[in-house]
This record gives structure tokens, sequence and C-alpha cells, in this order.
């Protein structure tokens, strides 16, 4: 296409000291540049300030208020999705190279503010510097796999000839896009679904998660500056009683990109089912969901390899990701031998700020905190707690620090084992043998990411023919999919299995045209 072959954008080595202080410098200017102020959204490409205003609150000390975003009227969502209406008229007709050009330089003005961008996350939702940095990484790469895949889907795909008739098929836009997304990755998701949509041809109203709208504000003042017209995204900040239901509800929402909890994308599946008076289409809804994502160790595999992969799948990020490994099922022979290799390894992590890049941050507020804390306090009475089991102190700081905890023994029909705790805890279960873990780990309603731990060929086969998941990983750990490589997405209550960042992706943001002519 003209562009240079595609290479995933490096991560920086914080362990030289040139580049942690320059992480240093960036957090000292994000603070600076940042702190205290008030924020705009942007509705028909101006920015709007709010009457009324929310804050954001530091998790690493929640007394900090980092900033203020306003809280959005229903007379401004309206705006919002008017202005998305009318601005789909033209950018449907947009040249697709025009798009590729734009996230072109946007990646490139990106790669320029990495550092800032991985602070201010940091600040909102206690990422620490690895961890911002992977995901603002994976937002260049966004930028330069949808680039690529704006001109792919362009062609049109070839269909068999008929001898009298020219025949093609092409893709075209669909509408307004309603994109919703979680704190926990507040960048590179509502990121990855906003591009698929224009990638596409369609307009966006942006509705990033409450905890962490400077994130994803950043981003679309970025696109803005790289030349995308700017009521091609519209930008909503407020609460959810305005911006939930009824931007879900509303007849004009052509689809809803959701990535969040298991609740609300069944909520906004429901809902979106329902035609609406003046609705002139059925509603597309891509939800992507929670996980309960295991890690099946054999008796045959590398333990320490294995360890390694749980302790940063498990606690990375506090055990915020979908995608974090929250059960280990492992071969009873080896079973005592890899729970003591993981508790040495997790035993080491230290808790503390993630501004000054901890490798275990608090948890994003205190709500769930006590939630995680709920399940801890009567796991205790189900399960033998071997590791953790208390909030962690950090100093001075008021946040929702929480040691790192593992429960082993635990059975299956434990809610351990079943529902998504979203937090430092992890479970060990004992399988009689790798082909009982097999079937352990399916034991779910989830189906996001797995991953399985073995050297042995034949047990790698089964593994991948029988496992239950969107993304399986072997012989290594089950977060960290890089966009264009490992398309993401699960199964079963885990969602839609969009699969972004991968091939498929923008199909769901495209509707098909055949045009039969004859001469
Ligand atoms: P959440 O479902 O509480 O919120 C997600 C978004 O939905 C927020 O922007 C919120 O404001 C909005 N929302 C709330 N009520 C709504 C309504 N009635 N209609 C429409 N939108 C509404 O999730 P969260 O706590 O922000 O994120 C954590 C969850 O997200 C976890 O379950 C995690 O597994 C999941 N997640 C999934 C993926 C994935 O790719 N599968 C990735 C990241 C996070
Ligand atoms: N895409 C994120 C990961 O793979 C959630 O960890």
């Amino acid at each position: 296409e003209g562009f240079l072959p595609f290479e995933h954008e490096p991560y920086f080595n914080f362990g030289l000291d040139a580049v942690a202080g320059r992480q240093r410098d960036a957090y000292r200017m994000v603070r600076e540049k940042y702190l205290g102020r008030a924020f705009p959204m942007y509705l028909g490409g101006k920015a709007v300030e709010g009457t009324a205003t929310f804050e954001v609150h530091n998790p690493a000390d929640t007394r900090e208020v980092v900033w203020r975003f306003p809280k959005a009227t229903p007379e401004q969502l309206e705006e919002a999705i008017g202005g998305a209406k009318a601005a789909f008229e033209e950018w449907r007709f947009s040249d697709p190279m025009q798009r590729a050009t734009i996230f072109k330089r946007a990646a490139d003005l990106l790669r320029a503010r990495r550092l800032e961008f991985n602070a201010v996350m940091g600040l909102e939702n206690g990422k620490n510097w690895a961890e911002a940095d992977g995901e603002i990484a994976e937002c260049v790469d966004h930028f330069e796999v949808f680039a690529r895949e704006a001109l792919k889907w362009a062609q049109g795909k070839p269909v068999y000839p008929m001898p009298d008739e020219h025949v093609t098929m092409v893709y075209e836009p669909i509408g307004v896009v309603a994109v919703i997304s979680p704190w926990n990755f507040p960048a590179a998701i509502p990121l990855g679904m906003a591009l698929g949509a224009i990638a596409a041809g369609n307009t966006v109203v942006w509705k990033p998660a409450s905890e962490t709208p400077l994130s994803s504000l950043l981003l679309v003042e970025l696109l803005y500056e790289a030349g995308l017209p700017r009521n091609v995204i519209q930008f909503v900040t407020g609460t959810d009683d305005v911006l939930g239901d009824p931007l879900v509800d509303h007849r004009d929402i052509r689809m809803i990109a959701f990535t969040g909890s298991k609740e609300i994308g069944c909520r906004i599946m429901e809902r979106a089912a329902k035609v609406q008076p003046g609705q002139k289409w059925l509603k597309r809804v891509m939800a992507e969901m929670g996980g309960k994502d295991p890690t099946v160790v054999c008796a045959d595999a590398d333990l320490d390899d294995a360890a390694r992969g749980i302790v940063q799948a498990a606690f990375g990020y506090a055990g915020q990701k979908c995608s974090a490994c929250s059960r280990v099922i492992a071969e009873a022979s080896v079973y005592d031998e890899l729970l003591d290799r993981v508790v040495t390894l997790a035993r080491e992590l230290k808790v503390g700020s993630p501004e000054e890049n901890a490798p275990l941050g608090p948890v994003i507020h205190e709500g769930s905190a006590a939630r995680i804390m709920d399940y801890v306090e009567k796991g205790k009475g189900t399960a033998r707690l071997v590791l953790g089991g208390e909030r962690a102190g950090s100093g001075e700081r008021e946040g929702g620090y929480i040691a790192p905890t593992i429960f082993a023994d635990v059975d299956p029909r434990d809610p351990l084992f079943q529902e998504e705790i979203f937090g430092p805890v992890l479970s060990f279960t004992k399988a009689r043998d790798w082909r009982h873990a097999i079937d352990l780990a399916n034991d779910s309603e989830y189906g996001l990411t797995a991953a399985f731990y073995s050297r042995d060929p034949q047990k790698i086969n089964e593994a991948r023919r029988l496992i239950h998941a969107g993304n399986l990983y072997v012989n290594r750990k089950c977060t960290g999919a890089l966009s264009g490589t490992h398309a993401f997405g699960g199964y079963g209550m885990s969602g839609t299995n969009a699969k972004v960042g991968g091939p498929d992706y923008l199909f769901w943001f495209l509707q098909t045209k055949t045009v039969a002519q004859k001469y």
C-alpha cells in the first residue's frame, strides 16, 4: 500500500536511568500542565465547557483531584448525536487514503508524546510506567494497523464472474457509532473501537469511562491535529444516567461498540434490540466483556517460566485486566512446587505508587477495593489462603492498595473460581491429569484468554483444539495482545468475539453492497 512494512512499536527500557529520568520529567510536566484544570467535551467540532463538572481522582491517593470534566446534559447528548449524524453524510464518502494518512500522522504525533500520555494514564487509572507504556505503544500500533485496514477494505472482494453482467461487491459504512469504554484501558480500547468505526467511514460519539476521560480526550485532540475533520468524532463526558441508556436507546445510533462489564454489555444488547420510533435499522452491538482466564500447567512444563508468566498476568496492573490470569489449574504432580514458586515471586512484589513505578499499584477506587476484599474474606472460609488476604499500606497515601493474594485448593464451584474479581487475587486448583486440567479451564461461562504450559506436542495439540477461549497462548502469559497480530476478543460470556486488531475487525463497521450491471 506504499507503507513501510508493519512493525510493532518497541517499548521503552525503563531499566536505563536516562529513560527512567525522562518518564519522571514527563510526570512533572503533566502535573504542571494539566493538574487542577477543567477540560472540555467536543461537540460539533467545538470545545465545550460544562456548567456542572465532575472530578477525576488519582487512584494512588484518592484525596488528590487531578482534573475535572463536564457533565453533559441531555441536550448536549442530542447535539453530539446530531453532529455525528450530519458529519456522516460527508465522511462516508471520504477517500480511504485520506483516512489512512490521518492515522499515519497521528501515529507520528503520538510517538513524540508517549511518555506524556503514560503519565496522564498513571495519574487517572494507576498504571505503572511499563503497563501504561504497553497501552500507549498499542495505540501507536492501532494507528498503523487501521491505516492499512482502511485501504484494504476499500478494495471490496472479488465474486465469481458472469458472462453478461459486471458484478462488484463493495463495503460501505453504516452510520453513527457510539463508542463506550472502560477505565482499565482508557486509551487503546476506545481508540481501537473508534478507529474501526472511522476507518470504515462512520462517525463516532465517543463516551469515555468517567474515571479516565483525559487519556481519551488527548487521543481525540491528537486525531484532530492529524487532520481528522472535527465533526467525525464527538466527545461527550458525564454520568451514566444521561450518557448510558439514552445514548444506547437513541434512534439515530446505528451501532454500539462497547467494552466493559458483562452486566452492562448484556444490558446494552437487550436495549439495543428494541426498534425506536423513527429508527430505520436494526442496531448492531459489539460487546466485549469480562474474563475468568485460566492458566493450565502440565507436569512436563517449564515451571519457572510458567510461574513468571502467571505472576505477570495475575498481578500486572493489580489484576485489573479482562485478560488477567485469575485461575491456575495445575496437574497434581507439580501443583505444590508450582504454587511455591508463584508464591515466592508474588511475595516480592512491592506495593506502592504507580507514579514511582511500583510493581503493584492500587485498584481503581475504594468501591472496587471493598468489592475485592469481600471476595477475599469469603474465600478465607472456603479455600486455603497462602499469600496476602489483606489491605496493604502505602505510606501516607489513601488508595485501594491490596496485597497480592493467592488461594490454594479452590473448588471449581467457588465464586473465587467462577466470578470475575478484577483485582490482585489468584486461585489455584489441582487437576488429576492434564486432560482434567483442560476440562477445569473450560468450566466457566467466560472464554476470553487462556494460557497453556507444556512441552509435549500432543498435549499442545489437544489444548489448541479444546480450550474454549478467543485468545489461547501456549507457553507464554495470557495478557499483552498486540494489535495487528493477536486479534483480541472472547468466547461465551466474554462477548461478541469482535477481534479488535484482527483482519476481520472492520467488517463489524461495514455493510456489503452488490452491484450487478448490464451494459
Ligand atoms: P462497566 O461496564 O462498568 O463500564 C463500561 C462503560 O459503560 C463505562 O464507560 C460506563 O460509563 C458505561 N456504562 C455504564 N452504564 C451504562 C449503560 N446503562 N449503558 C451504556 N453504557 C453504560 O465496566 P468497567 O468497570 O469500566 O470496566 C471493567 C470491565 O470491563 C471488566 O468486566 C473487564 O473484564 C471488562 N473489560 C473487557 C475487555 C475486553 O476486551 N473483553 C477489555 C477491558 C475491560
Ligand atoms: N488487550 C489486553 C491484553 O491482551 C486486554 O492484555
